[in-house]
């Protein structure tokens, strides 16, 4: 049976709040580096963004409902609407939310994503009026968490996986992506911008294996679970899991 057994947004556990705080600041300041190095991360989302069984872009079966958790200037969000799937995005940082919604659809054949500013976790978001939107209670048949789990301090980052996971559509699919340390620590590490200046921001760094029992422990039997290793565009190695909702598989 599946660990993941509900479907309510997470209370935050104790301390949280002041690291997401924190970390609220250093996206904020972030966002312009985000609209400059979007060309970089679509190029990289080419590695991780697979369908981990045929190895070959991720593409909707049907009408595809994929989120996007931490989208930040919404590049991933805009590939994954050009790919088919009718998207739902979301970020807390009001800077990285107004560069999303701004980008030009015209390019799309469907509909653009949904840009929704609020905590994941919380689960409280505002739409684009700014009035409060309804909650996450759909499914989706793709989730995809890249560079975000690392954000969150340890047991928090288990919090976020179950949450991501409680999503999923049965038979649909999360991704979760980092990179891959030799030891496990965490800490506030300063991120250089483009600008020569840094900010701080609370970032885990994981083992492969570490990182893969994140997932696999909040799964259960409910997933399949697979890995898949490359580089980021600095060459670092870059783990992404893939959870695959075992709800079509026959017994
Ligand atoms: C490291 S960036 C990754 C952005 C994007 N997923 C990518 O791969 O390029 C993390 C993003 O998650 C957002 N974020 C961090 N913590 C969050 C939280 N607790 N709730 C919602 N968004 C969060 C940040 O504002 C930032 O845009």
């Amino acid at each position: 049976m599946s660990a993941v057994t509900t479907s309510a947004p997470t209370a935050l556990r104790p301390g949280l709040a002041s690291v997401l705080d924190a970390n609220l600041a250093a996206y904020q300041t972030l966002a312009d580096d985000y609209r400059e190095t979007s060309p970089q991360r679509l190029r990289h989302a080419a590695r991780w963004l697979q369908d981990p069984e045929q190895g070959r872009p991720l593409k909707p079966v049907a009408a595809g409902h994929a989120l996007d958790i931490g989208c930040a200037d919404g590049s991933h969000a805009f590939l994954l609407a050009e790919r088919g799937y009718n998207v739902t995005a979301v970020d807390f940082s009001s800077r990285m939310i107004e560069l999303a919604r701004s980008r030009d659809t015209q390019a799309l054949q469907g509909p653009g994503p949904t840009f929704l500013e609020g905590e994941f976790l919380t689960g409280k978001f505002f739409d684009a009026a700014g009035e409060v939107a309804p909650p996450l209670d759909r499914k989706f048949e793709l989730v995809v968490a890249n560079a975000f789990i690392h954000l969150f301090p340890k047991p928090a980052d288990e919090d976020v996986v179950r949450r991501a996971l409680e999503l999923v559509a049965p038979g649909g699919l999360a991704l979760f992506s980092t990179t891959i340390e030799d030891i496990r620590d965490e800490n506030f590490f300063a991120k250089t911008r483009m600008n020569g200046t840094a900010v701080e921001r609370w970032r885990g760094h994981y083992p492969k294996d570490d990182f893969l029992s994140l997932v696999r422990d909040a799964a259960g039997d409910g997933f399949v679970i697979t890995d898949l290793l490359t580089a980021d565009l600095r060459g670092k190695p870059w783990l992404t899991v893939f959870a695959r909702h075992r709800a079509n598989d026959p017994d």
